[in-house]
């Protein structure tokens, strides 16, 4: 165990200690929930490690920069961190441990064996970073193996990854129950990211209009529109009067499959990613 300041959480840094604290408490009969993260915590985050710790009587959380997620592009080395803000915020929402390991603890061996999930990954992230979701869906099924069987909580605004690992649990039955927690959003209606740090000033004023396009898309529906095309134009078009913003995909998608939809029916939701530079934002609201 580790100690970092006066912060609360206990950190681990190996496999089989963190692993032991949170079998030693299971074997005392609780429920354990469990926040993977790679840090930088923000509002966001702190809504699913306060949801962990209201629905569980043990809530902890992952930070780990993971390197299988990143194309060698990206911006692995440069990702925002903040170790003692992210303790001290955990600390806040009552987390007791926090697993924190090296890439050395996690990948002592470069890795053969890895986790991709067909058909959800092929479009929108997945399309636009070919290599991502196996990374994702890799580490998360190694920190749910260390982990063993709890309540995994994962923000909606990744909206295709949520669908990711729902379905890598459902498939290969493991013994987790995904909860899927709503997007928080800053004053003017950006959703919260990590990310949000990289926009220059003029950026961050023009990012809100993915929330407004997003709504007006979603009021659209609300009149009773059925063209996918005419609930998406609303939203396309405050992205394109956006200045700097440039639109990568706007798309209603079915919320469990996330296949395009052919009309505005039921439980749906609509997606965007927007970028701003070597910036890249994502959003999403439900429809129906
Ligand atoms: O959403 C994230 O922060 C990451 O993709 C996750 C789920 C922690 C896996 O590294």
């Amino acid at each position: 165990m580790a100690a970092y300041g006066s912060t609360m959480p206990e950190v681990h840094e190996t496999i089989a200690e963190f692993r032991a604290v949170l079998d030693q408490s299971r074997a005392q009969g609780q429920a354990i929930g469990l926040v993977p993260t790679m840090g930088y915590l923000h509002q966001g985050h702190a809504s699913l490690l306060r949801q962990a710790t209201v629905d569980n009587d043990l809530a902890v959380a992952t930070i780990f920069v993971n390197p299988l997620q990143f194309a060698a592009t990206e911006d692995l080395s440069t990702y925002p961190r903040d170790l003692d803000h992210d303790l001290a915020l955990a600390d806040e929402c009552g987390i007791a441990h926090v697993f924190m390991p090296t890439v050395a603890e996690m990948y002592p061996e470069p890795i053969l064996t890895t986790v991709s999930v067909a058909g959800i990954t092929a479009r929108f992230e997945g399309a636009a970073r070919p290599e991502h979701f196996a990374g994702v869906a890799t580490v998360v099924a190694k920190l749910l193996a260390i982990a063993g069987p709890c309540r995994a909580y994962f923000g909606e605004k990744d909206f295709q990854q949520l669908a990711v690992v729902r379905r890598m649990v459902a498939d290969l039955s493991m013994p987790v129950q995904v909860v899927g927690c709503p997007i928080v959003r800053d004053h003017d209606g950006l959703a919260l990211s990590s990310r949000n740090v990289y926009l220059s000033p003029g950026q961050r004023a023009a990012a809100p209009a993915l929330y407004r396009g997003l709504r007006a898309a979603s009021a659209m529906a609300a009149t009773g529109e059925r063209s996918v095309d005419a609930v998406l134009a609303p939203l396309r078009a405050a992205v394109v009067a956006a200045p700097g913003a440039v639109l990568d995909y706007a798309a209603v998608v079915q919320a469990d499959t996330l296949e395009p939809a052919a009309t505005v029916v039921g439980e749906q939701r609509v997606l965007v990613a927007v970028g701003f530079g070597a910036t890249r934002l994502l959003d999403n609201v439900g429809l129906g």
